[in-house]
C-alpha cells in the first residue's frame, strides 16, 4: 500500500480533490462503493440494510439535539421533556422523530433479519456478517431500554426496576450486582445519570460495529434471492446507479410511513402511562416494554422461575448465533426449499404470537399461549431446522443468477 502511494505520480495541475486523494485516497474509496458489483437480482428486501443505516443516523442526530435541552436528573428529567415539547423550537418534532424513529429503526432491522432468515444470508461465507448483525441487535436492545428510562415516566421507572432486577436471579452475587447497577437501593438519580451517559455512548459503538458489518459484507458481496453465488460479471450490476435508485425509492416509502406516525399517531407506539411522571410509590397495573421487546418479554415470563426465565430469554437471542450450524442445508434461499418455506412462515407467526402474549398480563390463557409459543420457538431452531437440513428435498436450483433471470 505504502509502495503504491509512493509510486503514484503527483498530478501536474492539482485540484483540491487530487491534493486530498494523493494523501488520503477517500475519493477512490467512494468510487469503490459506487462501482461495487452487486447481484443483479436483489429485490426490495435488500433495501432494509440501507434503511436501517438511515434510521441509525436519524436517531443520532435527533438524539444529540434532544440532549442539548434534556436534564438527566430524577427531579428535572420529566419536566425537561415537557419543556422540550412546549418551549423548545420544534422540540416536539425532534422528540417525536426520535421516539417514533426508535420503533421505525427496530421495524427495519426486524425486516432485515427476517430477510436474512428466509434467504439463508447467515450461511457461509457470511457468518461473520450475521454475527456482527446479532451483536448490533443486542446493542440496539440495550440502547432502546436505556432511552426509554430517560423521560422518567411511570413505565421508565418501573421498566428499569423490573429489568435491572432480573440480575438478582444470578446466584450469590445477583443482589449486589443489582445494587451496583442501580447505584443505590432502588432506581433513582444515579441510575438515571448512568443510563443517560450510556444511552449517548452506545449508538456510536453501534456505528463502529455497522462499519465492520459492511466491511465483512463487501468481502464476499451480497447474497441474493436465488441463494446461488455470483459466478461471472454477467450476474452483477454496479451498485450505482442501479441500487442507489432502488434504495432511494425504499427510503421514500419508509419516510412516508415514518411521517404518518410522527404527525398523526406519535403516541400510538408508546405506552400512555409514560406520560405520567415516575412515582416510586405507585406501581402501574401492567408493566410492559415497548412493542419491539414484547416477544422476548413473553419468553422471559414463560418460565415460572426468574433465573430460568432470564436464561431462556438470553438463549432465545443467542441461539441466532448457532444458526449457521443448526441449518446446514446447502441450499440458501427459501425459494427452493418447499418445506422450509412453510416452517419459516409458521416461525414468523410464532414470534408475532409471542409479541401479542408479551403485551398481555401473564394470566389465564396467555400463560399457556406463552409457554407453547416459547416451546415452538426453540423447536424451530433445535429440531425443525436440523431435520430439514437432512431430509428436505429441494427444488431444482438455477446454475447461475443469469440463468434464473434471463
Ligand atoms: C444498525 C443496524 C444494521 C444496519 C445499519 C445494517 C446494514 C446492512 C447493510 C447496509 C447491508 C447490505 C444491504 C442489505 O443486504 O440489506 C446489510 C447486510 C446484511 N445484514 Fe445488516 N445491518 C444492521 C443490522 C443487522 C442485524 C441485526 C442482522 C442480523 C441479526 C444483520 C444481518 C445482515 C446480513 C446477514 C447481511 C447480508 C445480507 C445478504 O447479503 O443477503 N444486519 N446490513
Amino acid at each position: 500500500m505504502k509502495e503504491e502511494i509512493r509510486a503514484k505520480k503527483k498530478p501536474k495541475k492539482q485540484t483540491v480533490i487530487d491534493w486530498i486523494e494523493y494523501r488520503l485516497p477517500i475519493f477512490s474509496f467512494v468510487r469503490h462503493l459506487a462501482e461495487y458489483r452487486t447481484p443483479k437480482n436483489l429485490n426490495y428486501m435488500w433495501s432494509f440494510g440501507s434503511i436501517a443505516g438511515i434510521a441509525l443516523v436519524i436517531q443520532i442526530v435527533t438524539g444529540i439535539f434532544l440532549a442539548m435541552h434534556y436534564t438527566p436528573s430524577s427531579d428535572k428529567a420529566f419536566a425537561s421533556v415537557e419543556y422540550i415539547m412546549r418551549n423548545v423550537n420544534y422540540g416536539w418534532l425532534i422528540r417525536y422523530l426520535h421516539a417514533v424513529g426508535a420503533s421505525m429503526f427496530f421495524m427495519s432491522v426486524y425486516i432485515h433479519i427476517a430477510r436474512g432468515l428466509y434467504y439463508g444470508s447467515y450461511k457461509s461465507p457470511r457468518e461473520l456478517v450475521w454475527f456482527l448483525g446479532i451483536f448490533i441487535f443486542l446493542l440496539m436492545m440495550a440502547t432502546a431500554f436505556m432511552g426509554y428510562v430517560l423521560p422518567w415516566g411511570q413505565m421508565s421507572f418501573w421498566g428499569a426496576t423490573v429489568i435491572i432486577n432480573l440480575f438478582s436471579s444470578i446466584p450469590i452475587v445477583g443482589e449486589s450486582i443489582v445494587r451496583w447497577l442501580w447505584g443505590g437501593f432502588a432506581v433513582g438519580n444515579p441510575t438515571l445519570q448512568r443510563l443517560f451517559a450510556l444511552h449517548y455512548l452506545f449508538p456510536f459503538i453501534i456505528v463502529a460495529v455497522v462499519i465492520l458489518h459492511i466491511v465483512a459484507l463487501h468481502i464476499h458481496g451480497s447474497n441474493n434471492p436465488t441463494g446461488v453465488e455470483v459466478k461471472t460479471k454477467k450476474d452483477t450490476v454496479p451498485f450505482h446507479p442501479y441500487y442507489t435508485v432502488k434504495d432511494f425509492f425504499g427510503f421514500g416509502i419508509y419516510f412516508i410511513v415514518y411521517a404518518y406516525f410522527v404527525f398523526y399517531q406519535p403516541l400510538y407506539l408508546g405506552h400512555p402511562d409514560n406520560n405520567i411522571e415516575a412515582n416510586p410509590l405507585v406501581t402501574p397495573e401492567h408493566i410492559v416494554p415497548e412493542w419491539y421487546m414484547l416477544p422476548f418479554y413473553a419468553i422471559l415470563r414463560a418460565i415460572p422461575s426468574k433465573l430460568g426465565g432470564v436464561i431462556i430469554m438470553m438463549g432465545a437471542m443467542l441461539i441466532l448465533l448457532a444458526l449457521p450450524w443448526l441449518d446446514k442445508s446447502k441450499i440458501k434461499s427459501g425459494k427452493y426449499r418447499p418445506v422450509f418455506k412453510v416452517t419459516y412462515w409458521i416461525f414468523i407467526f410464532d414470534v408475532m404470537l409471542l409479541g401479542y402474549v408479551g403485551g398481555n398480563p401473564p394470566e389465564g390463557v396467555y400463560i399457556y399461549l406463552g409457554r407453547f409459543a416459547t416451546f415452538y420457538y426453540f423447536t424451530h431452531f433445535l429440531l425443525i431446522l436440523p431435520l430439514l437440513s437432512r431430509y428436505e428435498k429441494h427444488l431444482p436450483l438455477p446454475r447461475s443468477i443469469s440463468e434464473a433471470y434471463k
